[in-house]
């Protein structure tokens, strides 16, 4: 029988009681490339409507409940973009004046406000994102001066509005950055081991890997962890938005009342349960017992980071870690699925080392691990080779900047 999937059809019950607003309005979710297909389904799942995958972006409309639901829900995005209005823009002026008419900057910008504008894109006259940006804000204090007599000043550290330009196609969309910082920073990772994969990347490849909590997941070279944990917040329903704040609380239209019925809803549906103490009663969502997810890991300080990462995820109960060299794995009784992010010489590691190391862990699985499959995210086909085994399945992913394949083997 096939793996049931935990990924949920339709918006969970729990959220259901929130009430509609009629109000929706046009988003762009910034997704890592490779990603796009499965943060689509990851959004609509979530109640965002005419989702429409795009290259490392989904465009969606949401209204301000399922604004509020993605940051505190999705594990994918990055950051979640609220459009304010799109111009065309064939120029300097066209910019300077599209900017003054894109929205009620009366309500939106009093001069209190400190703001920040980034940019991607280019348009004709406009070829440097920063001279873009800096267009966009003196558009704005030009604006704020005419009606007020002062002006914002601009914070980049910490703003109360985060502004976003897009320039492309003689077309202009300015937007508002919800997130307040990153959505891949959950606020788990004080430890950051070696080379390690942002959190929003690695729930993406547990994501495609199917996995969906009912057979045992492991990583036999787990660094801080990243993987699994993201593969047990998930399963166990943890949403990775409630413990942290967002740009958006501080926009004049926060609805509090709405917010904290969202967030009222991402908490119920975490069975993470408080007490580690209690962890007996872990479960999916349908009842099922989590599977076991175990970690090996060869450097004793970097699995002790693991440990504590999974502590501060509230998953320290769900995640068996050791310390080991990946050749003396013993996986659990199985079959299950293997995850791993070797080193691949970009950052860390020398290649003949590493050669000798990805074939050894060829020899090790094809021995140990029969009827598992193996899903391996590497940036170097060189070293993939050695494994002396035959993918399956090739998903082009970009891991910080660097071209990589998530791998898949079907180990018989
Ligand atoms: C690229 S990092 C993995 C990062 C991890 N996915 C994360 O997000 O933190 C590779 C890890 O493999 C570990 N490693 C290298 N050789 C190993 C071996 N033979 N056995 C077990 N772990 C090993 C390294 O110490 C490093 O922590």
């Amino acid at each position: 029988m096939a793996p049931r999937r935990l990924v949920q059809v339709g918006i969970p019950e729990q959220f259901q009681a929130a009430p509609a607003r009629a109000e929706s309005f046009a988003c762009i979710a910034a997704v890592p490339s490779g990603l796009e297909e499965s943060a689509a389904a990851e959004l609509a799942a979530l109640g965002a409507q005419a989702v429409r995958p795009l290259r490392r972006a989904v465009a969606l409309e949401a209204d301000l409940a399922c604004f509020y639901r993605l940051h505190l829900c999705a594990r994918l995005p990055f950051r979640i973009l609220r459009q304010l209005a799109r111009f065309p823009c064939r120029s300097r002026q066209d910019l300077y004046a599209g900017v003054q008419q894109a929205a009620d900057w009366q309500r939106w910008l009093p001069p209190e406000t400190r703001f920040r504008v980034d940019s991607t894109g280019t348009a004709p006259g406009l070829s440097h994102s920063h001279y873009s940006a800096l267009e966009v804000k003196n558009a704005l204090v030009d604006w704020q001066r005419q009606h007020w007599g002062e002006r914002s000043s601009v914070d980049l550290e910490d703003p109360d509005l985060a502004l976003h330009l897009h320039l492309g196609g003689e077309g202009a969309v300015l937007s508002l950055d919800g997130s307040g910082g990153s959505l891949h920073r959950r606020g788990y990772r004080a430890a950051m081991g070696l080379a390690p994969l942002k959190e929003n990347l690695a729930a993406g490849l547990v994501a495609l890997t199917g996995w969906d909590g009912s057979v045992p997941l492991a990583d036999p070279l787990c660094g801080s962890g990243t993987l699994l944990i993201e593969a047990a917040c998930w399963a166990l329903g943890r949403a990775p938005g409630v413990g942290r704040s967002f740009g958006f609380e501080r926009w004049p239209d926060f609805d509090p009342l709405l917010w904290q019925q969202e967030r009222q809803a991402a908490l119920a549906l975490d069975r993470c349960g408080q007490e580690q103490a209690a962890w007996e009663g872990r479960s999916l969502a349908d009842g099922r017992p989590l599977a076991p997810i175990v970690g090996l890991e060869q450097e004793p300080a970097v699995l002790e980071q693991a440990k504590s990462n999974c502590q501060a995820a509230g998953v320290a109960g769900a995640i068996e870690l050791q310390l080991g060299d990946c050749r003396d794995f013993q996986p659990p009784p199985g079959p299950g699925i293997l995850v791993c992010n070797p080193p691949y010489g970009e950052r860390l590691g020398q290649k003949d080392e590493l050669e000798a190391l990805y074939a050894d862990l060829g020899a090790m699985v094809k021995q140990r691990c029969s009827g598992w499959t193996l899903w391996l995210l590497s940036g170097n086909p060189e070293l993939t080779g050695a494994l002396r085994m035959k993918a399956s399945r090739r998903v082009p992913i970009n891991n910080g900047g660097i071209d990589c394949r998530w791998l898949k083997y079907e180990l018989r």
